[in-house]
């Protein structure tokens, strides 16, 4: 499962802490003394969600009364926007703080790391767009996610919408120092969130361990995100307070964000397509792109394909074919759309999204090379949930 096979150079990165158990939260205190941070201002970057539930007080109350002064920022909203990044990192810069810690879904996350990087220095964000270094070391920032998912929390980027356009900044400075994982914070989100976000972190672990970056580090990360979502997906999703079936999500989830450092494949391209079209939270998009992405690389990477196979459905000799059933049943049991009609695109709309995903989303990392005429036939068949006819066209050429 684990290959060892290729001899190139990978470099990986990933929280240098992690903390995890319920109530961790509370613990934050524990991780600034560690880094001599005995006391001053903490900046908090919330979403607003995050702090209408309360669950900011989680992380604040304790932190205050162990003689730090909190300062939160609770302008977060999902896709945050450049003038959003801009307002934070002014906000960042008017008090001296010690560090900053993320908290909320993947937005929250991606804006702290711009909060601690900004407030150590002076440019404007879209000076530092695309990879990027700073000059000065961000502030310490601790991530504490609560969802199971988007795994933010464990990555080097930042994504924010730049007039419309998504667009990133990404260095290994941006990486949290300390990752806290508290499943208790995940306890109350809603069946369709844990559906979504689940499966946006198995997207990151099968679309990883397809990519054609995949290293041993990521192999051991995608391998154990796609054995613990299979086990423990449907029971979180099923009943909400099962905090061992939680535990086990916050902590695949993480692990798929580490596995992000092999990128992703072309899932994630025709997600994009599909987001542009309707507004789908990202999970499901990924979800619904996921399967035809295998088919897709069906002949390209048979042997790889059936390991992830035999991992999910836990037997041995599993054909490749067997993990594109598995996830597109996997999609029905957690009632979320398969096809592309279902959220109103339809054949008419497959022309520009095609277009789109070759020319907006290219993907060097996939396996299988990404043209236009392949991309026609995963398109058409996704408009009625075709997945048979998929994989039939892809085993054969
Ligand atoms: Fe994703």
């Amino acid at each position: 499962m684990i290959s060892f096979a290729k001899s190139n150079v990978y470099s990986s990165q990933g929280p240098r802490q992690l903390m995890m158990g319920d109530g961790a939260a509370g613990q934050v205190e524990q991780l600034l003394k560690g880094w001599k941070i005995a006391g001053g201002d903490v900046l908090l970057v919330a979403d607003k969600e995050v702090v209408k539930l309360g669950l900011d007080r989680k992380v604040a109350a304790p932190l205050e009364a162990a003689g730090y002064a909190v300062a939160v920022f609770d302008g977060i909203v999902g896709e945050p926007t450049l003038e959003i990044a801009e307002a934070l990192a002014g906000f960042a810069r008017q008090k001296p703080f010690k560090a900053v810690v993320g908290m909320g879904g993947g937005s929250s996350l991606d804006m702290s790391k711009l909060a601690a990087a900004f407030a150590t220095n002076p440019e404007g964000v879209t000076e530092h767009l695309g990879a990027t270094t700073f000059a000065k070391a961000p502030l310490p920032l601790i991530n504490v996610p609560t969802t199971a998912g988007t795994g933010a929390e464990a990555t080097a980027v930042s994504m924010l919408s730049v007039q419309g356009r998504k667009a990133v900044v990404l260095g290994p400075q941006l990486v949290p120092l300390a990752t806290v994982l508290d499943a208790e914070l995940t306890k109350t989100l809603p069946p369709k969130i844990t559906a979504a976000t689940g499966m946006d972190a198995l997207s990151h672990a099968l679309e990883g361990f397809m990519s054609i970056n995949a290293s041993p580090f990521t192999d051991t990360q995608a391998t154990t995100c796609m054995s613990i979502v299979a086990r423990w997906l449907k029971p979180a999703y099923e009943d909400g307070s099962n905090m061992e079936a939680r535990r086990a999500m916050i902590y695949g989830a993480y692990i798929g964000g580490l596995t992000l450092n092999a990128g992703v494949v072309l899932g994630h391209s025709v997600a994009y397509t599909i987001a542009n079209r309707c507004h789908l939270p990202h999970g499901v998009s990924c979800a619904m792109a996921l399967p035809y992405t295998i088919a897709y690389n069906l002949k390209a990477i048979p042997e790889r394909i059936s390991q992830a196979a035999d991992l999910v459905l836990g037997k041995h000799g599993s054909k490749p074919e067997e993990l594109v059933t598995w996830v597109d049943e996997l999609i029905v049991a957690l009632g979320l759309p398969r096809s592309l009609q279902e959220v109103d695109i339809s054949e008419t709309d497959v022309p520009a999204m095609i277009a789109e995903c070759v020319e907006r989303y290219p993907r060097p990392t996939n396996p299988a090379p990404i043209d236009a005429d392949r991309l026609k036939v995963l398109y058409e068949t996704m408009v009625t949930g075709d997945i048979v006819r998929a994989v039939e066209y892809y085993q054969g050429g």
